[in-house]
Protein backbone atom coordinates (compact mmCIF):
# COMPACT_ATOMS: atom_id res chain seq x y z
CA UNK A 1 0.00 0.00 0.00
CA UNK A 2 1.03 3.55 -0.73
CA UNK A 3 -0.16 6.78 -1.79
CA UNK A 4 0.60 10.36 -1.95
CA UNK A 5 0.11 12.07 1.30
CA UNK A 6 -0.08 15.77 1.83
CA UNK A 7 -0.11 16.46 5.53
CA UNK A 8 -3.78 17.08 7.48
CA UNK A 9 -5.79 19.23 5.67
CA UNK A 10 -9.08 17.82 6.17
CA UNK A 11 -11.30 17.87 8.86
CA UNK A 12 -11.12 14.05 9.83
CA UNK A 13 -8.73 11.28 9.19
CA UNK A 14 -11.23 10.05 6.87
CA UNK A 15 -11.48 12.98 4.50
CA UNK A 16 -7.75 13.00 4.77
CA UNK A 17 -7.40 9.43 3.74
CA UNK A 18 -9.49 10.05 1.08
CA UNK A 19 -7.69 13.14 -0.05
CA UNK A 20 -4.29 10.92 0.05
CA UNK A 21 -6.18 8.33 -2.11
CA UNK A 22 -6.13 5.73 0.35
CA UNK A 23 -8.97 3.29 -1.05
CA UNK A 24 -11.18 1.84 2.07
CA UNK A 25 -10.25 -1.90 0.93
CA UNK A 26 -6.33 -1.24 2.40
CA UNK A 27 -7.50 0.98 5.02
CA UNK A 28 -9.84 -1.76 6.35
CA UNK A 29 -6.77 -4.22 5.95
CA UNK A 30 -4.72 -1.70 8.20
CA UNK A 31 -7.60 -1.88 10.67
CA UNK A 32 -7.90 -5.58 10.80
CA UNK A 33 -4.45 -5.72 11.61
CA UNK A 34 -4.86 -3.52 14.24
CA UNK A 35 -8.37 -5.17 15.44
CA UNK A 36 -6.45 -8.37 15.33
CA UNK A 37 -3.83 -6.90 17.54
CA UNK A 38 -6.59 -6.27 19.96
CA UNK A 39 -8.52 -9.41 19.49
CA UNK A 40 -5.30 -11.51 20.79
CA UNK A 41 -6.03 -11.47 24.67
CA UNK A 42 -9.40 -12.16 23.74
CA UNK A 43 -8.22 -15.48 21.71
CA UNK A 44 -6.07 -17.01 24.50
CA UNK A 45 -9.08 -16.30 26.82
CA UNK A 46 -11.69 -17.96 25.10
CA UNK A 47 -13.17 -13.97 23.85
CA UNK A 48 -14.23 -13.77 27.80
CA UNK A 49 -12.54 -10.94 29.25
CA UNK A 50 -12.14 -8.85 25.97
CA UNK A 51 -14.44 -7.76 23.55
CA UNK A 52 -12.17 -7.27 20.64
CA UNK A 53 -13.57 -4.79 17.87
CA UNK A 54 -13.95 -6.23 14.11
CA UNK A 55 -11.82 -3.90 11.42
CA UNK A 56 -15.03 -2.42 10.37
CA UNK A 57 -15.60 -0.95 13.59
CA UNK A 58 -11.75 0.31 14.26
CA UNK A 59 -12.00 1.75 10.82
CA UNK A 60 -15.40 3.70 11.39
CA UNK A 61 -14.08 5.02 14.59
CA UNK A 62 -10.58 6.12 13.10
CA UNK A 63 -12.41 7.76 10.09
CA UNK A 64 -14.10 10.07 12.14
CA UNK A 65 -11.17 11.32 14.25
CA UNK A 66 -10.55 15.02 14.08
CA UNK A 67 -6.55 15.25 14.30
CA UNK A 68 -5.65 13.85 17.61
CA UNK A 69 -1.97 15.29 18.67
CA UNK A 70 0.34 12.98 19.92
CA UNK A 71 3.58 13.65 21.35
CA UNK A 72 6.58 11.53 21.75
CA UNK A 73 9.19 12.01 23.76
CA UNK A 74 12.49 10.18 23.12
CA UNK A 75 14.64 10.40 26.58
CA UNK A 76 17.39 8.58 27.71
CA UNK A 77 16.58 5.53 24.83
CA UNK A 78 18.37 4.00 21.70
CA UNK A 79 16.04 4.68 19.66
CA UNK A 80 14.95 0.57 19.07
CA UNK A 81 11.43 1.49 20.34
CA UNK A 82 11.00 4.27 17.76
CA UNK A 83 12.48 2.02 15.19
CA UNK A 84 9.80 -0.68 16.26
CA UNK A 85 7.23 1.46 16.04
CA UNK A 86 7.92 2.83 12.59
CA UNK A 87 8.27 -0.57 11.08
CA UNK A 88 5.07 -2.26 12.54
CA UNK A 89 2.50 -3.35 10.14
CA UNK A 90 1.63 -3.17 6.55
CA UNK A 91 1.81 0.64 6.60
CA UNK A 92 4.17 3.19 6.29
CA UNK A 93 6.13 5.99 8.04
CA UNK A 94 4.45 8.38 6.37
CA UNK A 95 0.83 6.43 7.14
CA UNK A 96 1.17 7.06 11.42
CA UNK A 97 2.49 9.79 11.39
CA UNK A 98 0.96 12.20 8.84
CA UNK A 99 -2.55 10.32 8.74
CA UNK A 100 -3.28 8.47 11.57
CA UNK A 101 -1.17 9.79 15.00
CA UNK A 102 -0.51 13.32 13.18
CA UNK A 103 2.57 13.39 15.57
CA UNK A 104 3.34 16.61 16.12
CA UNK A 105 6.53 15.93 18.00
CA UNK A 106 8.98 13.63 17.60
CA UNK A 107 12.71 13.86 17.23
CA UNK A 108 13.93 10.98 15.25
CA UNK A 109 11.90 11.96 12.38
CA UNK A 110 10.84 15.41 12.32
CA UNK A 111 12.14 18.00 10.25
CA UNK A 112 12.67 21.49 12.62
CA UNK A 113 15.65 21.14 14.81
CA UNK A 114 17.02 23.23 17.84
CA UNK A 115 14.99 26.31 18.64
CA UNK A 116 12.42 25.32 15.99
CA UNK A 117 11.93 22.10 17.37
CA UNK A 118 11.52 23.44 21.30
CA UNK A 119 8.66 25.63 20.00
CA UNK A 120 7.17 22.86 18.30
CA UNK A 121 6.78 21.08 21.32
CA UNK A 122 6.06 24.24 23.49
CA UNK A 123 3.00 24.38 21.32
CA UNK A 124 2.36 21.04 21.28
CA UNK A 125 1.92 20.38 25.11
CA UNK A 126 -0.25 23.80 25.62
CA UNK A 127 -3.36 21.41 23.60
CA UNK A 128 -4.51 18.06 24.50
CA UNK A 129 -2.76 15.31 23.08
CA UNK A 130 -1.35 12.01 23.32
CA UNK A 131 1.87 11.28 25.07
CA UNK A 132 4.51 8.48 24.24
CA UNK A 133 7.28 8.26 26.11
CA UNK A 134 9.99 6.35 25.43
CA UNK A 135 13.63 6.26 27.36
CA UNK A 136 14.12 6.40 31.09
CA UNK A 137 14.74 9.04 33.46
CA UNK A 138 18.05 9.58 34.80
CA UNK A 139 17.30 11.86 37.78
CA UNK A 140 21.27 11.09 39.21
CA UNK A 141 23.49 15.02 38.94
CA UNK A 142 20.16 16.66 38.43
CA UNK A 143 19.23 15.40 35.69
CA UNK A 144 22.91 15.99 33.64
CA UNK A 145 22.45 12.63 31.95
CA UNK A 146 19.65 13.62 30.00
CA UNK A 147 18.21 17.12 28.68
CA UNK A 148 16.84 18.29 26.02
CA UNK A 149 16.53 22.47 25.01
CA UNK A 150 18.78 22.99 27.99
CA UNK A 151 15.99 21.04 29.94
CA UNK A 152 16.36 18.06 32.39
CA UNK A 153 14.48 14.89 31.25
CA UNK A 154 12.38 14.77 34.21
CA UNK A 155 11.15 18.96 33.49
CA UNK A 156 10.76 17.96 29.98
CA UNK A 157 8.36 14.82 30.81
CA UNK A 158 6.32 16.80 33.45
CA UNK A 159 5.71 19.41 31.30
CA UNK A 160 4.70 17.60 28.37
CA UNK A 161 2.90 15.56 30.71
CA UNK A 162 0.40 18.30 31.81
CA UNK A 163 -1.96 18.61 29.33
CA UNK A 164 -1.64 15.24 27.87
CA UNK A 165 -4.83 13.09 27.81
CA UNK A 166 -3.11 9.71 28.22
CA UNK A 167 0.49 8.70 28.99
CA UNK A 168 2.14 5.87 26.99
CA UNK A 169 5.42 4.52 28.32
CA UNK A 170 6.85 2.49 25.78
CA UNK A 171 9.95 0.24 26.35
CA UNK A 172 11.61 -1.34 29.28
CA UNK A 173 13.55 1.91 29.63
CA UNK A 174 10.47 3.96 29.87
CA UNK A 175 8.59 1.31 31.80
CA UNK A 176 10.81 0.57 34.77
CA UNK A 177 14.28 2.42 33.80
CA UNK A 178 15.82 -0.69 31.56
CA UNK A 179 19.25 -1.57 31.24
CA UNK A 180 20.64 1.64 32.12
CA UNK A 181 18.73 0.76 35.72
CA UNK A 182 20.43 -2.51 35.90
CA UNK A 183 21.21 -3.21 39.53
CA UNK A 184 25.10 -4.16 38.39
CA UNK A 185 27.49 -4.57 41.39
CA UNK A 186 28.18 -0.92 42.64
CA UNK A 187 25.64 0.54 40.35
CA UNK A 188 23.04 1.20 43.15
CA UNK A 189 19.07 0.33 42.52
CA UNK A 190 18.61 2.54 39.75
CA UNK A 191 21.94 2.02 37.73
CA UNK A 192 25.09 4.53 37.43
CA UNK A 193 22.58 7.60 36.15
CA UNK A 194 19.88 6.58 38.90
CA UNK A 195 17.44 5.93 36.41
CA UNK A 196 13.64 5.39 36.46
CA UNK A 197 10.42 4.89 34.60
CA UNK A 198 7.32 7.25 33.66
CA UNK A 199 4.91 6.16 36.48
CA UNK A 200 8.21 6.72 38.59
CA UNK A 201 7.48 10.52 37.81
CA UNK A 202 4.25 11.09 36.82
CA UNK A 203 1.78 10.10 39.36
CA UNK A 204 -1.10 11.75 38.79
CA UNK A 205 -2.48 10.02 35.21
CA UNK A 206 -2.19 6.60 34.95
CA UNK A 207 0.70 5.50 32.71
CA UNK A 208 0.03 3.11 30.03
CA UNK A 209 3.34 0.38 30.47
CA UNK A 210 4.63 -0.92 26.73
CA UNK A 211 6.86 -3.23 27.99
CA UNK A 212 9.68 -5.09 25.38
CA UNK A 213 12.87 -3.85 24.54
CA UNK A 214 11.45 -2.87 21.94
CA UNK A 215 8.27 -3.76 22.33
CA UNK A 216 6.69 -5.33 19.30
CA UNK A 217 5.44 -2.33 17.03
CA UNK A 218 1.89 -3.20 16.22
CA UNK A 219 1.28 -3.28 20.27
CA UNK A 220 2.29 0.15 20.13
CA UNK A 221 0.07 1.58 17.30
CA UNK A 222 -2.93 -0.96 18.22
CA UNK A 223 -2.19 0.60 22.18
CA UNK A 224 -2.96 4.34 20.25
CA UNK A 225 -5.62 2.63 18.31
CA UNK A 226 -7.45 1.63 21.30
CA UNK A 227 -7.01 5.00 22.26
CA UNK A 228 -8.69 6.88 19.89
CA UNK A 229 -11.32 4.38 19.07
CA UNK A 230 -12.60 3.64 22.98
CA UNK A 231 -13.17 7.73 23.22
CA UNK A 232 -9.18 7.58 25.42
CA UNK A 233 -10.84 5.25 27.72
CA UNK A 234 -7.67 3.50 29.52
CA UNK A 235 -7.06 -0.17 28.07
CA UNK A 236 -7.63 -3.21 30.74
CA UNK A 237 -4.29 -3.52 32.53
CA UNK A 238 -2.03 -6.07 33.98
CA UNK A 239 -0.54 -5.48 37.30
CA UNK A 240 2.39 -3.99 35.54
CA UNK A 241 0.06 -1.78 33.78
CA UNK A 242 0.51 -3.26 30.61
CA UNK A 243 -2.69 -3.62 28.54
CA UNK A 244 -4.28 -7.18 28.99
CA UNK A 245 -4.58 -7.40 25.59
CA UNK A 246 -1.25 -7.72 24.55
CA UNK A 247 0.30 -8.61 27.38
CA UNK A 248 -2.41 -11.63 28.63
CA UNK A 249 -0.56 -14.34 27.23
CA UNK A 250 2.73 -15.90 28.66
CA UNK A 251 4.97 -16.96 25.84
CA UNK A 252 5.33 -20.63 26.71
CA UNK A 253 1.51 -21.13 26.09
CA UNK A 254 1.44 -20.31 22.38
CA UNK A 255 5.12 -21.22 21.39
CA UNK A 256 5.45 -23.29 18.24
CA UNK A 257 8.33 -25.05 20.06
CA UNK A 258 6.42 -26.71 22.80
CA UNK A 259 5.29 -29.87 22.09
CA UNK A 260 9.25 -30.29 22.07
CA UNK A 261 9.33 -28.94 25.81
CA UNK A 262 6.49 -31.18 26.36
CA UNK A 263 8.40 -34.25 24.90
CA UNK A 264 11.59 -33.68 26.19
CA UNK A 265 13.36 -32.60 23.57
CA UNK A 266 16.00 -29.71 23.95
CA UNK A 267 18.38 -27.47 22.21
CA UNK A 268 21.94 -27.89 23.72
CA UNK A 269 24.11 -25.98 22.13
CA UNK A 270 23.25 -23.37 19.60
CA UNK A 271 24.59 -25.48 16.51
CA UNK A 272 23.75 -29.09 17.66
CA UNK A 273 21.04 -31.27 15.76
CA UNK A 274 18.33 -30.26 18.23
CA UNK A 275 18.56 -26.65 17.23
CA UNK A 276 18.53 -27.67 13.68
CA UNK A 277 15.33 -29.77 14.36
CA UNK A 278 13.98 -26.40 16.12
CA UNK A 279 13.67 -27.70 19.35
CA UNK A 280 12.76 -26.57 22.45
CA UNK A 281 14.93 -23.40 24.14
CA UNK A 282 14.53 -23.93 27.69
CA UNK A 283 18.24 -25.32 28.50
CA UNK A 284 19.45 -22.25 26.55
CA UNK A 285 18.16 -19.72 28.60
CA UNK A 286 14.67 -19.53 27.21
CA UNK A 287 12.62 -17.73 29.91
CA UNK A 288 9.49 -17.99 27.92
CA UNK A 289 7.63 -19.71 30.34
CA UNK A 290 8.26 -16.37 32.82
CA UNK A 291 7.47 -13.99 29.84
CA UNK A 292 3.96 -12.37 29.42
CA UNK A 293 3.55 -10.94 25.72
CA UNK A 294 2.14 -11.69 22.40
CA UNK A 295 4.73 -12.25 20.11
CA UNK A 296 4.43 -15.50 19.24
CA UNK A 297 1.09 -14.10 17.68
CA UNK A 298 2.11 -11.09 16.30
CA UNK A 299 5.62 -11.15 15.65
CA UNK A 300 7.95 -8.80 14.18
CA UNK A 301 8.47 -7.16 10.73
CA UNK A 302 5.21 -7.86 9.58
CA UNK A 303 4.84 -11.12 10.88
CA UNK A 304 8.12 -12.36 9.67
CA UNK A 305 9.62 -14.13 12.48
CA UNK A 306 10.62 -13.38 16.05
CA UNK A 307 13.77 -14.60 18.39
CA UNK A 308 12.19 -17.97 19.00
CA UNK A 309 11.42 -18.33 15.66
CA UNK A 310 14.93 -17.32 14.68
CA UNK A 311 16.26 -19.78 17.28
CA UNK A 312 17.12 -17.22 19.78
CA UNK A 313 15.93 -18.29 23.46
CA UNK A 314 13.28 -15.62 24.83
CA UNK A 315 15.35 -13.38 26.83
CA UNK A 316 12.16 -11.84 28.69
CA UNK A 317 12.47 -8.39 27.44
CA UNK A 318 8.29 -7.65 28.19
CA UNK A 319 9.11 -8.24 31.87
CA UNK A 320 9.88 -5.94 34.72
CA UNK A 321 14.28 -5.99 35.74
CA UNK A 322 14.66 -8.44 33.26
CA UNK A 323 18.03 -7.42 32.95
CA UNK A 324 18.59 -8.26 36.70
CA UNK A 325 15.89 -10.81 37.29
CA UNK A 326 16.89 -13.35 33.76
CA UNK A 327 20.57 -13.18 33.56
CA UNK A 328 22.77 -14.75 32.91
CA UNK A 329 20.47 -14.64 29.76
CA UNK A 330 22.07 -18.45 28.01
CA UNK A 331 21.68 -20.24 31.08
CA UNK A 332 18.16 -22.24 32.82
CA UNK A 333 17.71 -19.93 35.81
CA UNK A 334 16.06 -22.53 38.61
CA UNK A 335 14.45 -19.64 40.65
CA UNK A 336 12.36 -18.12 37.71
CA UNK A 337 8.70 -17.56 37.99
CA UNK A 338 6.59 -19.99 36.02
CA UNK A 339 7.56 -23.26 36.83
CA UNK A 340 7.95 -23.53 40.73
CA UNK A 341 10.45 -25.71 42.32
CA UNK A 342 12.16 -27.41 39.09
CA UNK A 343 16.20 -26.95 38.84
CA UNK A 344 16.05 -28.00 35.66
CA UNK A 345 14.74 -28.46 32.03
CA UNK A 346 15.35 -31.90 32.58
CA UNK A 347 13.98 -32.40 35.70
CA UNK A 348 10.72 -30.61 34.36
CA UNK A 349 10.80 -33.06 30.95
CA UNK A 350 10.64 -35.57 33.03
CA UNK A 351 8.09 -34.97 34.89
CA UNK A 352 5.87 -34.05 31.67
CA UNK A 353 7.71 -37.52 30.07
CA UNK A 354 6.15 -39.46 32.98
CA UNK A 355 2.71 -38.47 32.77
CA UNK A 356 2.82 -38.18 28.83
CA UNK A 357 4.03 -41.96 28.96
CA UNK A 358 0.83 -43.21 30.75
CA UNK A 359 -0.73 -42.42 27.87
CA UNK A 360 1.70 -42.85 24.79
CA UNK A 361 4.48 -44.92 26.36
CA UNK A 362 6.78 -45.43 23.34
CA UNK A 363 7.04 -41.93 22.33
CA UNK A 364 10.29 -40.76 21.15
CA UNK A 365 10.49 -37.97 23.51
CA UNK A 366 10.81 -40.45 26.47
CA UNK A 367 13.83 -41.67 24.96
CA UNK A 368 15.54 -38.52 24.24
CA UNK A 369 14.88 -37.78 28.18
CA UNK A 370 16.49 -40.74 29.06
CA UNK A 371 19.57 -39.64 27.08
CA UNK A 372 18.95 -36.46 28.47
CA UNK A 373 18.66 -37.35 32.25
CA UNK A 374 21.91 -39.73 32.59
CA UNK A 375 24.27 -37.89 30.40
CA UNK A 376 26.70 -35.86 32.16
CA UNK A 377 26.19 -32.15 31.26
CA UNK A 378 29.62 -31.15 28.92
CA UNK A 379 31.55 -28.36 29.62
CA UNK A 380 32.03 -25.82 27.20
CA UNK A 381 34.42 -22.59 27.33
CA UNK A 382 32.34 -19.90 29.37
CA UNK A 383 31.21 -16.69 27.46
CA UNK A 384 32.14 -13.52 29.11
CA UNK A 385 29.57 -11.34 28.13
CA UNK A 386 26.53 -9.11 29.44
CA UNK A 387 28.29 -10.53 32.85
CA UNK A 388 27.53 -13.89 32.58
CA UNK A 389 30.03 -16.32 33.89
CA UNK A 390 28.42 -19.17 33.65
CA UNK A 391 26.42 -19.22 30.09
CA UNK A 392 28.35 -21.66 27.54
CA UNK A 393 29.51 -20.37 23.42
CA UNK A 394 27.65 -22.36 21.29
CA UNK A 395 29.75 -25.18 20.36
CA UNK A 396 30.80 -25.11 16.41
CA UNK A 397 30.98 -28.86 16.31
CA UNK A 398 28.26 -31.42 17.00
CA UNK A 399 29.48 -33.38 20.11
CA UNK A 400 26.81 -35.55 21.03
CA UNK A 401 25.15 -38.39 18.52
CA UNK A 402 22.28 -37.23 17.72
CA UNK A 403 20.14 -38.59 19.99
CA UNK A 404 17.22 -35.98 19.26
CA UNK A 405 17.84 -36.75 15.90
CA UNK A 406 14.73 -37.65 14.07
CA UNK A 407 11.86 -35.44 13.32
CA UNK A 408 8.86 -36.44 15.34
CA UNK A 409 6.74 -38.90 13.51
CA UNK A 410 9.84 -40.67 11.84
CA UNK A 411 10.18 -42.55 14.75
CA UNK A 412 7.86 -46.17 15.29
CA UNK A 413 5.28 -45.53 17.75
CA UNK A 414 5.67 -48.86 19.19
CA UNK A 415 9.24 -49.34 19.21
CA UNK A 416 11.40 -47.79 22.13
CA UNK A 417 14.30 -46.76 19.57
CA UNK A 418 17.47 -44.19 20.28
CA UNK A 419 16.99 -42.00 17.47
CA UNK A 420 20.55 -43.66 15.69
CA UNK A 421 18.06 -46.26 14.79
CA UNK A 422 19.41 -48.87 17.63
CA UNK A 423 16.49 -50.68 19.36
CA UNK A 424 16.80 -50.41 23.09
FE1 LIG B 1 16.26 0.83 23.26
FE2 LIG B 1 15.22 -1.25 24.56
FE3 LIG B 1 15.21 1.15 25.70
FE4 LIG B 1 13.61 0.69 23.60
S1 LIG B 1 13.48 -0.29 25.63
S2 LIG B 1 14.91 2.52 23.91
S3 LIG B 1 14.88 -0.73 22.39
S4 LIG B 1 17.07 -0.08 25.18
FE1 LIG C 1 9.14 -22.19 23.57
FE2 LIG C 1 10.92 -21.33 25.30
FE3 LIG C 1 8.76 -22.64 26.18
FE4 LIG C 1 10.70 -23.93 24.88
S1 LIG C 1 10.86 -22.93 26.89
S2 LIG C 1 8.50 -24.11 24.52
S3 LIG C 1 11.36 -22.40 23.36
S4 LIG C 1 8.80 -20.67 25.17
FE1 LIG D 1 11.23 -10.09 24.01
FE2 LIG D 1 10.91 -12.66 24.39
FE3 LIG D 1 9.35 -11.41 22.73
S1 LIG D 1 12.85 -11.59 24.25
S2 LIG D 1 10.67 -9.86 21.88
S3 LIG D 1 9.48 -11.09 24.93
S4 LIG D 1 10.15 -13.46 22.48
Amino acid sequence: MSYEVSGWQEPTLGENLARAGVKRRDFLKFCGGLAGVLAAGSQLNGGAAFAAPTAEQVATVLEGLEKPILVWLQLQECTGCIESALRSGGTTVEDIVLNLLSVNYVEAIMAPSGDAANAVLEDANRDAHILVVNGSVPRGLNGAYCTIGGESAETVLKKSAENAVAVLAVGACAVWGGVQSSRAPGAGKHGPTDSVGVDTIIKDKTVINIGGCPPVGEVITATCAYLLTHDLKTPELDAEGRPRFAYDQRIHDSCPRRAHFDAGQFVKTFDDTAARNGWCLYEVGCKGPSTFSACPIIQWNMHTSWPIGAGHPCIGCTEKNFFDEFTPFYSTLPDVRGFGIEASAETVGLVVAGVAAAGVAAHAGVTAVRHAASRKAAQEAPLDAFGDSKVWLPDPTVKDAPETVEPEGTTSPDTDTDPAGKAE
